[in-house]
């Protein structure tokens, strides 16, 4: 079956050596490309959350890396010199949002690309820009195969499945990963349905999942997120499924702030939680979700609906934008790979040996 969204969140332009991207800040009222043209617009991007979604700001970051070697290459032809400046512009691109391991991996895989190769310096501008485009190409790939091995787990015909956030084609380059095993489903059976949470404080849940699964006429209905728990009490949700920021070995993940809450809820309800992600998004050099690093953002976006303050003037204010889902309440991981079940620890060090 094919879908009529089509989206395609970011794309190299070989014409005019840039990052298209859609613009994310404007969703659902505007559907809007922007044109990325220097490693600095690159960071803004990624930290304004222009282009948000793991899978997403890490082919912004490979993109960035592109973007940054075109400089360079304007300022030396020493090898030594561009590396150098390269390694120092990764670091900052890296620096731009700090729970999502995709940024760090796949602007560290393009770093590793060129930092032995015997290649001039206008030869690697043009490896980095190239395989910004391969990875671009496999990250949609890597969701169709996710999508297809989620959509095995649906328990029924006619099933709802909750999500919480955006884990869809805007989270990716294209399709997602928690709405590509939805997409997947659907394709199978096209009575199955959709909740989605709003997800405070900036409605990734409400502004993009909904606009994606209406734009693809997928049925959705739009909850908030403190009323999980009433629809599965009343046995009205038959599976969740959410992505991730990052997946320590152990299997512990981080996710849009609220996830953990809902995967407590699921578990009381014994209504099966997944989530899906491709191996980029597993960091096996930590070993539990303790070592995840959270972002803490913007005290506005919980003191401000629309640029208006919904509080006391002066009250205190903590925003964590991620949490971590401990291993124990996540019933399996959906991966590229296949779906990967406890001990997580084992499961994983496989996927990554396949
Ligand atoms: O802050 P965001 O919107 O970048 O957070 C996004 C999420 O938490 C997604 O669930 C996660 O990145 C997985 S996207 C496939």
């Amino acid at each position: 079956m094919e879908f009529k969204s089509k989206i395609k969140t970011i794309e190299w332009n070989r014409a005019k050596n840039l990052s298209r991207m859609v613009d994310q800040l404007v969703i659902p009222y505007e559907y809007k490309l922007v044109d990325i043209k220097t490693s600095n617009e690159m960071f803004n991007a990624i930290k304004t959350m222009i282009v948000r979604g793991a899978p997403a700001i890490g082919i912004a970051g490979a993109h960035g890396m592109a973007l940054a070697a075109l400089e360079i290459s304007q300022k030396t032809t020493k090898k030594d010199e561009f590396l150098k400046l390269l390694k120092e512009k990764a670091e900052f691109l890296k620096s731009a949002r700090p729970t999502a391991v995709n940024l760090m991996w796949a602007v560290d895989k393009q770093y590793n690309l060129v930092k032995n190769a015997s290649a001039s310096v206008n030869e690697m501008v043009q490896m980095l820009i190239d395989n910004g485009i391969v990875l671009e190409n496999e990250d949609i790939e890597i969701n169709k195969k996710i999508g297809d091995n989620g959509a095995e787990l649906v328990p029924k015909k006619g099933a709802t499945i909750l999500t919480h956030c955006n884990a869809g084609a805007l989270a990716t380059v294209g399709y997602g990963t928690a709405l590509g095993v939805v997409r997947s489903a659907f394709a199978k059976d096209n009575t199955i349905q959709v909740f989605a949470d709003e997800t405070r404080p900036r409605q990734q849940g409400a502004r993009i999942t909904t606009f994606e699964l209406v734009m693809d006429n997928i049925p959705v209905t739009l909850i908030t997120d403190g009323m999980s728990g009433y629809f599965m009490n009343k046995g009205m949700i038959d599976m969740v499924v959410v992505g991730a920021d990052r997946i320590a070995a152990n299997g512990d993940t981080a996710n849009k702030i609220g996830t953990y809450n809902l995967a407590i809820v699921a578990n009381y309800h014994n209504v099966p939680f997944y989530i899906a992600a491709p191996l980029s998004t597993i960091d096996t050099s930590i070993e539990t979700g303790k070592d995840i690093p959270i972002e803490e953002r913007d005290h506005e976006e919980v003191t401000h609906i629309n640029g208006k303050s919904i509080c006391a003037d002066g009250v205190k204010v903590i925003n964590p934008g991620f949490d971590v889902t401990p291993h124990e309440l996540i019933k399996g991981i959906i991966t590229e790979k296949g779906v990967l079940y406890p001990p997580y620890n084992e499961s994983i060090e496989k996927a990554f040996e396949m």
